[in-house]
C-alpha cells in the first residue's frame, strides 16, 4: 500500500464521524427502528385479531357437567362485555380433557403449539391442571384455572402467568375441619377418591380438625372415578366414627350421597363434605341430600347484588340454575378481562398483566375476593345446608381464608 493511501488519524476520526452519522440516519430513516415498528405492529395486530381462548375442560365423564357450567359462566361474562375483551373478539377452541391426566400433556400441547392460543382456561381435575400448569410455565402461556384445586398449582408450581379463580383443595377441607372441631366432634372417618383433590381436601381437613382437638380415626379411599362404595360404607359402619368427612364431586358425588343414605348411615353417622358434594347435584340427589352440611366459597342464598344479577342472567341465558362451577368460569373471564385491560390486550406483557390482577378486587357472585401473591383466591368460606333444591347459607365458616401456598417462591 502506498503511503498516500494510508488513512491519517484525522481521516480515521472523520470516517468514524461519518459512520456514526450514517447509523443515526439509519435510525431516523427506519432501519434500526425496525424492532420498535415490529412491536407497534404486533400490538396493532393483537388488537385486530381475535383473542384465542383455549378451553381445556371435561365434556364427558363424571365431571362433564362441571366443565359445561364453567364454559357457560365464562361465556356469560364475555357476552356481557359485547363479545369482546379489551377490544378483541373472543375465539374459543375447545378440548375435552376427559378428566384424564394421562392425556393432559398431549391435549394442552395441541392448544399451545398447534392452535397458538393466547390463554388456557382449565381444568376441573387437579391431575389435569398440574400437567397444564407445567406446559404453561415452560411455554410462558397465560393460564387461568377455573376449578381444579391442586395445592401445587399455587404452591411449588406457582408462576407469574398462572392464576386461579376457584379455590385450593386445602381451603375447602380446612374450613370443614374448623367447623367440626368447633362443634366438639372428636372422632371422624374420611372417605374420598385417591388423587390430589381427595388427598389434599382430607389433609386440609385434618390440619384444622386436629388443631381443634379432633382425631381422624380412619382414612378410606378408592380410585378416581370409581363409584363402587359398598365395601367402604361397611368399613365406616364398623369403625363407628362420630361423623364422616368426604370429598366427591359431579356424578360421583350424586352416587355417594344416595348410597350413603340407602345404606342407612345418614341417620346414624352424620355426613359432612367439601361443598362439591352437593353443588350442581341436588336435582339428581333428591331427598338423600336433604339436611347435609358442607363448606364452600359459594352458596345459593348469598343475597348480594352481584350474585342476584349473575343468577338472573345465567338462568335467562342457559335456562339453568348456576352453581359454584359457573361462578368460577365467570370469574376466570373477569380475571382475564382485568389483566387484558392493563396491557391493552397484549398478552405478552405477563408482568404487567399479573400486577393488575394482583391489585384487583374481583366483584364475584360469591362476594368480593382478591388474589394472593401465589394467585389463589383469598375468600370467605361459607357453611351451607341443603334445604330442598338449595345449598342455603348458614354462616361464614372461615373469614378471608388464605391458602398457605407452601412451596411457592413468588
Ligand atoms: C379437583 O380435581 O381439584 C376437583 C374436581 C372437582 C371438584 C373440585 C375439585
Amino acid at each position: 500500500m502506498k503511503p498516500e493511501n494510508h488513512p491519517t488519524a484525522s481521516t480515521t476520526r472523520h470516517l468514524r464521524r461519518v459512520g456514526l452519522a450514517m447509523s443515526a440516519m439509519l435510525v431516523t430513516t427506519g432501519l434500526l427502528l425496525a424492532p420498535l415498528k415490529t412491536a407497534q405492529a404486533q400490538t396493532q395486530t393483537a388488537a385486530n385479531t381475535p383473542l384465542k381462548v383455549g378451553l381445556m375442560l371435561p365434556y364427558t365423564g363424571t365431571y362433564a357437567s362441571l366443565g359445561n357450567a364453567i364454559e357457560n359462566g365464562f361465556k356469560l361474562y364475555v357476552n356481557e362485555q359485547g363479545g369482546k375483551l379489551s377490544g378483541r373478539e373472543v375465539e374459543f377452541i375447545k378440548v375435552d380433557d376427559e378428566s384424564d391426566p394421562s392425556k393432559a400433556t398431549d391435549n394442552v400441547n395441541k392448544l399451545v403449539k398447534r392452535d397458538h392460543v393466547d390463554v388456557l382456561i382449565g381444568s376441573v381435575h387437579s391431575g389435569v391442571a398440574m400437567a397444564m400448569a407445567k406446559v404453561a410455565k415452560e411455554t410462558d402461556t397465560l393460564m387461568i384455572v377455573p376449578n381444579a384445586g391442586s395445592d401445587a398449582v399455587t404452591g411449588p408450581m406457582c408462576a407469574t402467568n398462572i392464576f386461579r379463580s376457584s379455590f385450593s383443595n386445602w381451603q375447602t377441607g380446612y374450613a370443614m375441619g374448623e367447623v367440626l372441631a368447633k362443634k366438639g366432634i372428636k372422632r371422624v372417618a374420611t372417605i374420598t377418591w385417591k388423587y390430589a383433590a381427595g388427598d389434599e381436601n382430607v389433609r386440609g381437613f385434618k390440619e384444622a380438625f386436629e388443631k381443634g382437638g379432633g382425631t381422624v380415626i380412619k382414612e378410606l379411599n378408592l380410585p378416581f372415578p370409581n363409584v363402587e362404595f359398598q365395601a367402604l360404607l361397611t368399613d365406616i359402619a364398623a369403625a363407628k366414627p362420630e361423623a364422616v368427612f368426604t370429598f366427591f364431586a359431579g356424578g360421583g358425588a350424586v352416587k355417594f350421597v344416595k348410597d350413603y343414605a340407602a345404606a342407612g348411615l345418614k341417620k346414624t353417622i352424620p355426613l359432612y363434605g367439601a361443598g362439591f358434594l352437593t353443588d350442581g347435584t341436588l336435582d339428581a340427589q333428591g331427598e338423600a341430600a336433604e339436611g347435609l352440611f358442607t363448606t364452600l366459597h359459594y352458596a345459593d342464598s348469598l343475597n348480594l347484588p352481584k350474585d342476584k344479577s349473575f343468577r338472573l342472567n345465567y338462568a335467562k341465558t342457559f335456562k339453568l340454575q348456576p352453581d359454584v362451577y359457573a361462578v368460577q368460569g365467570y370469574d376466570a373471564a373477569q380475571i382475564l378481562a382485568i389483566g387484558l385491560k392493563a396491557v391493552n390486550g397484549d398478552v405478552s406483557k405477563k408482568a404487567e398483566f399479573a400486577k393488575a390482577v394482583e391489585a384487583a378486587k374481583i366483584d364475584s357472585p360469591r362476594g368480593t375476593f382478591t388474589l394472593s401473591k401465589a394467585h389463589n383466591p383469598v375468600q370467605d368460606m361459607y357453611l351451607r345446608q341443603v334445604v330442598g333444591k338449595e345449598n342455603k347459607l348458614v354462616g361464614i365458616a372461615s373469614k378471608s381464608l388464605n391458602d398457605p401456598a407452601r412451596g411457592c417462591k413468588m
